[in-house]
């Protein structure tokens, strides 16, 4: 026993403590059972804060080398599973500090000089969510080229594209999925503009006030690859807008797949059967033997709901919180760590599901006729001959209504009879209402035809580092 230990309480904090903190206080109060999975971020801040206190002259050169020797140790026994984490220990940081205190003796004891848990346990998070945060960024990535590749094998399919869920007009498949593509790589940018708040170093922040000591946060930063230290002690320990800001672009990425899952889920209907997923990607009924269900979209869609909860959950936590580190904040990890896991596991997946599923060219085609999806097209035509689209609308609306009173498709009227609805109309409407016309004729920047497709998708591959 060490001997700064005090009898009456053995916490680290005990020695102005008369009793032993309660059972139930010891177990209310722990964060260990979900903040070890900071040990890896807690024991390279230690070492870059231990480095700094010896080359300061706070601890000795031998000191400062025995508490990294230590360290490493810990981290060893944690990751072989030799470590025994302990409740009563409250947290990752007191559990590794006691035990280093116990491997190397008072060396150990100067390791938590100039510094405070709450300056410790957001340089943990900023590392921890630094890493996150770049690694979903590859996953997205690789989401990315999912959308792609799948673009690229089906680069000539046309498909109805809706609006309000009704057939609006066709479009070509590689246009709808590249329309994804779009999405992720936003939620690339957005995650890759918060990594700039992440990443920022606010050891040396200490309790709330910043330290008398001679510390060089500088160093640290420099030891531990950050740009930047944080600017003011008070606001580095109380505020977790940069974990906010992460959950929120953590959040529209899982929205973003819970579109593309929702379509998916009607795609494999047997209404639509535009998709068929891979067998190794669904599941059966456990009564009905027929069935074949789209579960991992609909839990990827059902996933969304803790993940923008758990953003909401960070907003409130925030709420109302006085300056500075209030233990509320602790609160912080649980959500969190749930967002990681599961937007990462999220995406992991859908790329996977992008890989294994076909479209079937034959059910788009046949979703293709009926619907008028070429009504606007034919709109257009007259606006080329010079008649105000708001006439051309009307002409066209009335010409819809006629086939369907006929049981007609726009194509299956004779030019005798369009010429019934405007003088206007010649022999080259036929083609102006082909699908293959109507797509191709979508040449405006961004839009469907095949050309401008073409030049998308050989845009995304070059960004996307994808060899042709
Ligand atoms: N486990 C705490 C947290 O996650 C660490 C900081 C505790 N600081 C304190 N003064 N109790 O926020």
């Amino acid at each position: 026993m060490s001997s700064a230990e005090n009898t009456h309480n053995p916490a680290m904090w005990g020695g102005r403590f008369a009793e032993k903190t309660a059972a139930s206080v010891e177990a209310f109060t722990a964060s260990i059972h979900y903040d070890a999975r900071l040990f890896r971020h807690d024991i390279a801040g230690s070492r870059a804060h231990a480095r700094m206190l010896a080359r300061q002259g706070l601890i000795s050169e031998a000191e400062g080398a025995l508490i990294v020797q230590g360290l490493d140790r810990i981290e060893q026994e944690i990751e072989t599973g030799e470590f025994v984490f302990r409740p009563e220990l409250e947290d990752i940081h007191m559990n590794i500090e006691k035990s280093l205190v116990e491997k190397i003796g008072p060396a150990g004891e100067k390791l938590h000089t100039a510094r405070s848990r709450n300056d410790q346990v957001a340089l943990d998070v900023r590392l921890y969510l630094r890493e996150e945060c770049r690694r979903l960024i590859e996953l997205l990535t690789e989401l990315q080229k999912a959308c792609v590749v799948l673009a690229r094998k089906y680069q000539h399919a046309v498909m109805p594209g809706y609006t309000h869920l009704q057939r609006a007009q066709p479009v070509l498949v590689a246009h709808h999925l590249l329309a994804y593509y779009e999405m992720f790589g936003r939620d690339r940018e957005r995650l890759s503009d918060a990594l700039k708040r992440i990443n920022v170093m606010p050891l040396g922040a200490a309790a709330l006030a910043g330290t008398g000591l001679p510390i060089d946060r500088e160093f640290v930063a420099r030891e531990l690859d950050f740009p930047a230290v944080t600017a003011n002690s008070m606001d580095t320990v109380g505020d977790r807008d940069h974990i906010i800001e992460f959950m929120g672009a953590a959040s529209l990425v899982q929205i973003h797949l819970s579109r593309l899952s929702e379509e998916l889920v009607l795609w494999t209907t047997e209404e639509f059967s535009f998709v068929t997923l891979a067998d190794s990607f669904c599941t059966g009924s456990s009564i009905m033997p027929q069935k074949k269900n789209p579960d991992i979209p609909e839990l990827i869609r059902g996933k969304s709901g803790r993940v923008v909860g758990n953003l909401m959950s960070l907003l409130m936590l925030l709420k109302g919180l006085p300056m500075t580190y209030n233990r509320d904040l602790q609160e912080d990890k649980e959500p969190l760590f749930d967002t990681v896991d599961t937007v990462s596991r999220s995406v992991a997946i859908m790329a996977q599901l992008l890989a294994n599923l076909t479209f079937n060219e034959a059910r788009l085609a046949a979703g293709l006729g009926g619907g008028y999806m070429t009504a606007t097209d034919l709109a257009d035509y007259l606006v080329l001959k010079n008649i105000p689209f708001r006439q051309a609308h009307a002409i066209v609306g009335r010409t819809v209504a006629f086939c369907l009173s006929q049981g007609k498709e726009l194509t299956e009227l004779s030019l005798a009879e369009l010429k019934g609805f405007s003088e206007a109309i010649e022999n080259d409407v036929f083609g102006v209402l082909s699908i293959a016309g109507s797509v191709n004729s979508r040449v405006s920047l961004g839009g469907t035809a095949g050309s401008v497709v073409a030049e998308a998708l050989t845009r995304a591959e070059e960004a996307l580092g994808l060899a042709r």
